[in-house]
């Protein structure tokens, strides 16, 4: 096993806020590289590459060793269930997973639940007891319930703004997401030093949570 680090960085939301989380650790990563059209990026000084990445691959990538570690909202490690280890909650990219729909929503028998998560939604409403079709899409999910496709939603809330300019509500919280640094199984022992000096240098610059 060679001595670089390699981290897998979630393209999108999470990107920009885990890049200044790594600048402020020490170990500086342009905010704009995934503007450009890279996705390895090495960076020799630390001994580290980044690999920039679909959000909902990364906890992939890990699992099976070609990134020792990466960066990834609880929401996708929920609905992945991969073979990894959670190191560190990065108190970055807040938001929640909820129950959503429209304000006059009322029960219905096997009622239909659209979602991009559908373990979890599956799981959520095996546990409160409730039989429901759970319906998977890839995006936009709250034109379900608008359109007539699904009688609720399981999605992501982070500022609550796409719920109120499609006039739905949030019904139940089912779960608080932050981003998880995570880590290979076999590389956490194997590279353990680097790993360690990494979560301790993260660690000290760590947003404090406001209660
Ligand atoms: C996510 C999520 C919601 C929205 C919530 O969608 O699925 O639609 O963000 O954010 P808000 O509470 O700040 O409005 P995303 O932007 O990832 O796009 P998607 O529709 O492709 O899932």
């Amino acid at each position: 096993m060679d001595d670089i680090l390699k981290v897998a960085m979630p393209k999108g939301r999470i990107y920009k806020q885990a890049a200044k989380l790594f600048t402020k650790a020490g170990l500086p990563i342009p905010e704009d590289l995934e503007e450009g059209r890279r996705l390895i990026i090495p960076v020799p000084g630390a001994k580290m590459e980044f690999i920039l990445a679909k959000p909902v691959d990364v906890p992939t990538y890990v699992e099976y060793g070609v990134a020792d570690i990466g960066v990834v909202g609880k929401d996708v490690l929920m609905e992945e269930n991969r073979n990894v280890y959670e190191l560190l909650d990065l108190g970055i990219a807040r938001c929640r997973m909820s129950v959503i729909g429209l304000p006059d929503w009322k029960q219905v028998i096997n009622p239909r639940v659209a979602t991009k998560y559908p373990n979890v939604a599956s799981q959520y409403f095996r546990e409160q007891g409730q039989q429901v079709e759970v319906i998977k899409l890839n995006g936009s999910i709250e034109l379900a319930p608008l359109i007539g496709l699904a009688d609720r939603i399981v999605d992501m809330v982070e500022t609550g703004q796409t719920l109120k300019e499609n006039g739905l509500v949030e019904q139940e919280e089912i779960f608080q997401i932050t981003s998880r640094l995570i880590a290979n199984r076999v590389s956490y022992r194997m590279k353990n030093d680097s790993i360690q000096r990494l979560c301790d240098m993260l660690q000290a610059v760590l947003p404090t949570v406001k209660l």
